[in-house]
């Protein structure tokens, strides 16, 4: 059974037709963060889940990653890393490419800020292929670390990312079909 809290985050939800290109129903999840009960609720749902299970790293993807992983990693206890497009980062970075519909692009991360055997939780709004998230856990277990979950708020299911993701866990609140 659902949380209760749920059905109050997808009508927060904005669902954007068309953009940014035809036949893109776009999740918009800037409406959302518009409702402090609503953000709240959808942050909460994750720390009650991530709490105690002793996670010292946070990473989250540019860009909606970095508005819902720092809350949860500050209400855990855990580290915040950013996941970041190519050529952001200023230091020494480990890279993963991967495919999009047109082209390709590049997730960076910072050498040094993972250490061998940290328990990482992967943060990101939504999943659609899960070619995003895969690059990100790839970039996580190059640099030693144990993947516990990838957590995002909305799966398109039917894109089927969830089987891109090496067997581990994806929890995710909404579904959209
Ligand atoms: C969106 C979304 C995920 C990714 C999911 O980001 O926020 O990061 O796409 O797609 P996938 O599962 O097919 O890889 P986008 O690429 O639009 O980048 P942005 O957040 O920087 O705008």
């Amino acid at each position: 059974d659902e949380d209760p809290r749920i059905d109050g985050i997808k009508t927060k939800i904005r669902v954007v037709p068309n953009f940014p290109k035809p036949g893109i129903m776009f999740q918009d999840i800037t409406t959302l963060l518009l409702d402090p009960k609503a953000f709240k609720d959808t942050v909460d749902l994750f720390v009650e889940r991530y709490k105690g299970k002793n996670i010292s790293v946070v990473a989250g993807i540019e860009a909606r990653g970095f508005i819902f992983g720092p809350p949860i990693a500050l209400a855990i206890g855990a580290k915040f890393v950013p996941l970041r497009k190519p050529k952001k980062l200023p230091g020494e970075v480990i890279s993963e490419e991967y495919t999009l519909e047109y082209g390709s692009d590049r997730l960076e991360m910072h050498v040094g800020a993972v250490n061998k055997g940290e328990r990482a939780l992967v943060v990101d709004d939504l999943i659609a292929t899960g070619g995003t998230l895969c690059a990100a856990m790839n970039l996580l277990e190059r640099a030693g670390s144990e993947i516990v979950e990838c957590a995002c708020l909305i799966e398109l299911p039917e894109l089927k990312g969830r089987d891109r993701l090496h067997g581990k866990p994806l929890y995710v609140l909404v579904e959209y079909h």
